[in-house]
């Protein structure tokens, strides 16, 4: 069976993994509680929990052992996206079909809804059941999605995101931008597989590294297309607001074309990479096209 026909089954069990990490709606403070679970449940495309369980998939991790990383990584990517839609940020309405969690909720709910989501997050991984016999693989875990959502990681990345508004940023510094924003917690999503037991050897890690740094990179300029070239219903999201909000993306500085072209040369490099692993890697090689192709 291809990892293509397992998608499903997995949506499904992150879908479980994180209504049971998340409080109840009926748990006080309940509207906090009721915009966490808006916030996560209920829609995304999952591709970073998606990468955690291909990732596992290769080098032969239990999926127990994978659920709690890839729950607590697609709960900070929710936070980061309920954070950036706020007004004081890219002050979007829309976000996955729906309205946004300040929209459906209020600024304060939401801000402090994220807030919630990013301990949760760790306590997750702090008391994960399927990690309890490896406490070592546990901390070295909970170090790498720390620095990935942290000023170094995703946070600066979005801080260089905001100040670079209505800016000319080069090739080289828009891309760092992208590492960060974006592309430190799909690494996450993908080192913390490989951290898990049975860890695979440095060389093989270092492959995997490269593989996840250019399709981070890949993801963000496929996002930054689909906002110019999707459509409002299929994207989920406001079509143009990058233009709107004069953001420096690929296509604005370079170029829909080159914006395209980078993302197909990203793609292959990404694949080489993959080439240097004596592991089954069929299922990384579905969400990198994936990645690349997708319309949503
Ligand atoms: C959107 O991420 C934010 C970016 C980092 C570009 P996704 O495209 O993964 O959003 P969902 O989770 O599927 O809604
Ligand atoms: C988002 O980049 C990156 C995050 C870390 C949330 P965008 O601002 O382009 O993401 P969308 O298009 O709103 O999903
Ligand atoms: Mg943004
Ligand atoms: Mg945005
Ligand atoms: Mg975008």
């Amino acid at each position: 069976m291809k990892f293509e026909d397992r998608v499903e089954a997995y949506l499904d069990r992150i879908e479980a993994v994180l209504e049971a990490a998340l409080p109840g709606p009926q748990v006080k403070p309940r509207r906090l509680h009721e915009a966490m679970r808006y916030a996560v449940l209920g829609g995304g495309k999952r591709i970073r929990p998606l990468l955690v369980y291909a990732t596992g998939e290769a080098l032969g991790v239990s999926a127990d052992m994978l659920d709690a990383p890839a729950a607590a990584i697609e709960m900070m990517h929710a936070f980061s996206l309920v954070h950036d839609d706020l007004p004081a940020m890219d002050d979007d309405d829309l976000r996955r079909g729906r309205a946004t969690a300040h929209k459906a909720f209020d600024e304060a709910t939401a801000i402090l809804a994220a807030d919630a989501l990013q301990p949760l997050a760790f306590w997750s991984l702090a008391n994960a059941p399927g990690l309890r016999d490896f406490p070592a693989e546990k901390i070295r875990i909970i170090d790498l999605l720390a620095e990935a959502c942290g000023s170094n990681g995703m946070t600066g990345g979005q801080a260089i995101d905001m100040a670079a508004e209505g800016k000319k940023l080069d090739a080289a510094e828009l891309e760092h931008m992208y590492r960060l924003k974006t592309g430190r917690l799909l690494r996450a999503s993908v080192l913390s597989a490989a951290y898990c037991p049975p860890a695979c050897a440095v060389e093989e890690l270092h492959s995997l590294e490269r593989f996840v740094d250019y399709m981070g990179l890949a993801f963000q300029i496929r996002d930054d297309i689909l906002d110019i070239e999707g459509s409002t219903e299929e994207i989920g999201k406001q079509q143009g607001a990058d233009l709107a909000h004069s953001k420096a993306t690929y296509p604005a500085l370079f170029g829909i074309d080159e914006s395209r072209r980078r993302a197909d040369e990203l793609l292959n490099e990404a694949l080489a990479a993959l080439d240097e692993l004596d592991y089954d890697t069929e299922g990384l090689r579905f969400l990198a096209h994936l990645i690349v192709l997708r319309r949503t």
